[in-house]
């Protein structure tokens, strides 16, 4: 089986018992700090939206304006929906850049401008910044699917989030880092999340899933093989409000080697990307490939054809996946969002598997008549 997320094995749990205490929160944050950041460790980016907005409320005494793609994840957006805020969806194109025309001539500015480097591409953070500047909005990078800083992503923000639970074999563990420039913010945001509660994430019952699943053999993390529909969004699962990360998280995250998982990454999504782009009518999610992606994302030319790719590669037992579900005011025919949710397809590529096994997998699927 090639799954989703890389699966913890014995030598991470016994270190998990080993190694309890993580660093301060601070040392911890390094790898994806730059000089001067703030950061924040919660156990979801959402519960970081959702308190930014609720600051920006509070400062400004209105509802807070939020700027996000029309591609973009109903249930990531639960938190932040109950402080009910001004969200507006603007179009993004085929790789999901912001249709900067479009959105100029949008209504008035928004407070919070989010931009997403989807899958781990990098998106056009340079024009986002200057739009941001012109406007007087905050830069929020969704850094979520990215597995750090590199030479483009994690710099123009003035507040930028990480999601490193969507990498590393931990139950969950995200990072909001808030630039000097977003220096009136930290107190607040504080504030904000501790009345939030002081709620942690579970983990304990993730352990015991694990430490399960491995003493029997299965390494699927109870993943199977059976294709739903693709055209049908998960459904939204409410959240409990535990905002901040698990004790178990940090010590995992806190033995990653950032540079060695983001080469194996790189190597596992370029034989993916050699191999499916053979396929007439298949095209990258992004001709610029990522630097570290979290999933290898391609389109292909009709709705039809992702589909089937969908159902052949899970058969073969590759987790591939479509986008979760779209907010319900982007789910127009026409629009961008409903339009990449329908050609894009996204295969695992993590650091617990090789181009090997990866390809083995493809070639049982027969894309490409292999
Ligand atoms: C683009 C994007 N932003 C934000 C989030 C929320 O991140 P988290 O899952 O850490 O709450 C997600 C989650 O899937 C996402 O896809």
């Amino acid at each position: 089986m090639i799954e989703a997320m890389p699966w913890p094995d014995l030598g991470d749990l016994l270190r998990l018992v080993s190694h309890p205490i993580p660093p301060r929160d601070e040392k911890l944050a390094q790898p994806w700090m730059l000089e001067g950041d703030r950061p924040t460790w919660l156990s979801r980016s959402s519960w970081g939206m959702a308190a930014l907005a609720r600051v920006v409320a509070e400062k400004t005494g209105r509802e807070a304006r939020i700027g996000l793609p029309e591609y973009f994840c109903e249930q990531a957006l639960w938190p932040l929906r109950r402080e009910r805020p001004l969200l507006h969806f603007y179009p993004v194109d085929e790789r999901g850049w912001p249709d900067w025309e479009k959105l100029e001539g949008q209504g008035p500015p928004p407070d919070l401008f989010y931009l997403v480097h989807y899958y781990g591409h990098a998106n056009d953070h340079a024009r986002a910044r200057a739009f941001c500047d012109r406007t007087g909005a905050l830069l929020v990078e969704d850094a979520t699917h990215a597995l750090g800083p590199d030479s483009e992503i994690g710099l123009d923000g003035d507040v930028v989030f990480y999601s490193p639970w969507k990498f590393f074999p931990t139950p969950n563990g995200a990072l909001m880092l808030v630039r000097p420039r977003g220096a009136a913010l930290i107190a607040p945001l504080a504030a904000v999340l501790a009345s939030m509660g002081r709620g942690v994430a579970p983990g304990l019952q993730w352990i015991k899933a694990a430490a399960r699943l491995m003493a029997a053999g299965d390494r699927t993390g109870g993943w199977t093989r059976q294709a739903s529909d693709f055209f049908r969004g998960l459904p939204i699962e409410p959240m409990a409000v535990r905002p901040l990360a698990s004790p178990v998280s940090k010590p995992v995250l806190a033995r990653q080697d950032l540079a060695e998982v983001a080469r194996r990454r790189r190597e596992n999504d370029a034989a993916l990307r050699r191999r499916l782009l053979e396929i007439p009518g298949w095209a990258p999610f992004d001709p610029v490939p990522s630097q570290a992606p979290m999933r290898s994302a391609f389109r292909t030319q009709s709705p039809e054809q992702t589909a089937e790719a969908y159902v052949a590669l899970r058969r073969a037992g590759i987790q591939a996946d479509g986008w979760p579900t779209l907010p319900p005011e982007v789910l127009e025919r026409g629009s961008s969002g409903v339009r990449l949710r329908r050609t894009v397809l996204n295969l695992p590529c993590h650091q617990g598997l090789t181009p090997e096994r990866i390809l083995a997998a493809v070639d049982r699927s027969g894309l490409g008549g292999a």
